[in-house]
């Protein structure tokens, strides 16, 4: 008997068989895009630690925008990224632009570059703004709009602020345009806390938490049942427990249960438990790990000092245990809430967010490694 074929995503932006949860957003986003009216949510910047499915939710939502006729441009922050949009606009617009503007004309034969040498040197020169707005204007004349997403934002990046500039300019001058972002948060707060880009503090901001159990368990059922195959009801619960909530390693879990014994029509309870033992090690790898060595030897103290609560940490003991004033201990708060790793739980109160972060943190003070 042959495998089945494993459809879980474990990988980086990948759009999965079914989305769990995010179902606002996509909604207020679509609404958006189809609407004649300008929606706030056309700049919007999303925010989330590694794995909460930030790429694959700017990839799902640049096509929902094509849908509706938008086009749409992807990019990352990087060096480059200006000349990188312009050029994708060209190529994903080239059956509405007119192609006597198209700059491919550039490469034409020899006679013709002298020409475009002295046209070039006669016209008032011309920048990224203004090339921009020549092709905005022809996307508008055929009722298109054009989304830019930028994934892994950076304020460090010229262009970036170049880009928020330039945009802010489209919008007031009313032109359909639109503008999403995601990045990790400490990328994101940093971004919105840089005054040379003030503008988008009043975009609109989504952080990107945890998926509800009844989603994530929902859509591994799904995944599981469209591709032939069925889940023992109580290894399904225990693989739902197990993912906390956390995108990645839904896909991780689902994958590798799936694989424990493909040939099979049910995925059985030990399945279940094969996949997750083998998805948490996979996890510590790619997740925690590179999370952890991002953190400074305080962020790490103040991390530590919550694991002696059970669950949830009052900021006024931690001030206690640690035994820095409670500006410094705000400081440190700040930034492992920006990294992702906890989150605020009320007044004065946080808690561990990232799943596992706590149990890792744990070993790798019981083996000694912390200082
Ligand atoms: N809502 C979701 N439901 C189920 N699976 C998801 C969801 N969102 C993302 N995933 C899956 O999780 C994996 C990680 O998602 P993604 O690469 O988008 O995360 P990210 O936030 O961009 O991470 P990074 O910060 O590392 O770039 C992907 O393989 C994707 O298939
Ligand atoms: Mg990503």
């Amino acid at each position: 008997m042959a495998a089945y074929e494993n459809p879980f995503t474990p990988s980086f932006g990948e759009i999965p068989a079914h989305l769990a949860g995010r179902k606002q957003i996509i909604e207020n986003l679509n609404r958006a895009f189809s609407s004649a009216r300008r929606k706030p949510e056309l700049t919007t910047i999303v925010s989330g630690a590694r794995g909460t499915g930030k790429t694959t939710l700017l990839t799902l939502l640049a096509h929902k925008a094509e849908e509706r006729g938008w086009i749409s441009v992807s990019t990352t922050a990087l060096p480059g990224m200006l000349d990188d949009i312009e050029i994708r606009v060209r190529k994903h617009a080239a059956h509405l632009l007119d192609h006597e503007s198209s700059h491919a004309l550039a490469g034409l034969g020899i006679p013709q570059v002298i020409d475009v040498r002295f046209e070039k040197a006669e016209q008032p020169a011309d920048n990224w703004r203004s090339r921009m707005e020549g092709l905005l204007d022809q996307l508008e004349a055929h009722g298109s709009g054009l989304l830019i997403t930028v994934d892994e934002v950076d304020v460090e990046l010229d262009e970036m602020v170049q880009l928020a500039a330039v945009y802010q300019h489209f919008v007031r001058e009313e032109r359909k345009v639109a503008l999403l972002m995601a990045g990790l948060p400490h990328h994101v707060s940093a971004l919105l806390s840089d005054k040379t880009v003030s503008f988008l503090r009043r975009a609109q901001t989504e952080q990107l938490g945890r998926i509800a159990d009844f989603e994530i368990e929902d859509a591994l059922l799904k995944t599981i049942r469209e591709n032939g195959r069925d889940a023992n009801p109580d290894g399904l619960k225990r693989a739902t427990e197990a993912i906390g909530g956390f995108p990645f390693l839904m896909q991780l879990v689902g994958y590798r249960s799936w694989d424990a014994n493909p040939k099979n029509e049910l995925i059985s309870y030990d399945d279940f438990q094969y996949g997750i033992d083998l998805a948490r090690s996979e996890l510590r790898e790619r997740i925690l790990e590179a999370t952890y060595r991002e953190l400074s030897p305080q962020d790490v103290r103040f991390a530590c000092a919550m694991l002696e609560d059970e669950r949830e940490s009052r900021i006024a003991d931690l001030v206690a245990r640690l035994d820095r004033s409670s500006a410094q201990v705000a400081q440190y708060r700040k930034r492992l809430i920006d990294a992702g790793i906890i989150g605020q739980r009320g007044r004065g109160v946080v808690a561990f967010e990232l799943p596992y972060f706590r149990d890792f943190l744990s070993e790798k003070r019981a083996n000694g490694e912390l200082d």
